[in-house]
């Protein structure tokens, strides 16, 4: 289908209203990748379990105290703990600690270069989160993300109405992802429909109107031709 138009529409979107977070300054682009890598790492970890609007001031001293993958595995668990203090699933925190020793006694210092690498070496890191650093600070073009604002987003879009937990509508909506995700500009597109899900695509009251690929969602325009709530109650 137009999948073009999809993503230049999104990505138009994202580009005008993107929140600045720390993780995606300018700054951040022009760092060294294996800065980018960690620092997305970083970020993507605490975004696991935790709302973006809480993870930026921890994020922001994290990386004031332990810049680089280096320093945080001179680190001790007790100041990991001290500084994870709040964030709660503390097993994450632990986590990166872990990671950054093996990355550094393993590893020659060196974050994983790939997805795949990303997966298999890194601790705490599943799909998900190897697929959004991949794409995000290596710009790799991975399979899309699919977390739980995605979901909602590619079950509306596609009007899904099975249960998007089931392992089998799981392995389609990654399908999905696959095929809509930006070649050009994969980190970008998976953020920009994470931001959807969670500013316009919302699970109550979704914000069609702002929607910038409206056009192309198949539960608006049933929404829209029966006047039924329908599987935008998803
Ligand atoms: N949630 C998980 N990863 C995110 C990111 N990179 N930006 C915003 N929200 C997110």
């Amino acid at each position: 289908e137009d999948i073009g138009s999809f993503r230049s529409q999104l990505l138009h979107w994202y580009d005008q209203t993107k929140r600045e977070l720390p993780w995606r300054t300018v700054a951040m682009t022009e760092q060294d990748i294996n800065v980018r890598t960690y620092a997305v790492w970083v970020s993507e970890i605490m975004l696991q379990q935790t709302q973006v609007a809480t993870v930026i001031d921890y994020y922001n001293k994290w990386m004031k105290k332990w810049p680089t993958v280096e320093k945080l595995a001179k680190a001790t668990l007790e100041e990991v703990n001290q500084m994870w203090a709040g964030l709660g699933y503390y097993s994450r925190g632990r986590r990166l600690h872990e990671g950054a020793q093996k990355v550094v006694s393993e590893l020659g210092g060196e974050m994983p270069r790939s997805t795949d690498k990303l997966l298999k070496q890194l601790p705490g890191v599943g799909r998900y989160t190897a697929g959004a650093i991949g794409s995000i600070a290596l710009g790799q073009v991975v399979t899309g993300v699919v977390d739980g604002n995605v979901i909602r987003v590619l079950c509306r879009a596609r009007a899904i109405g099975a249960d998007s937990t089931s392992p089998a509508v799981t392995e389609a909506l990654w399908k999905i992802a696959d095929t809509i995700v930006d070649p050009q500009r994969p980190g970008d597109f998976n953020q920009a429909m994470m931001e959807l899900g969670a500013r316009v695509c919302t699970p109550k009251n979704p914000l069609c109107n702002q929607c910038p690929v409206k056009s192309h969602c198949h539960a608006f325009k049933k929404v829209s031709v029966k006047q039924e709530k329908d599987c935008r109650t998803l």
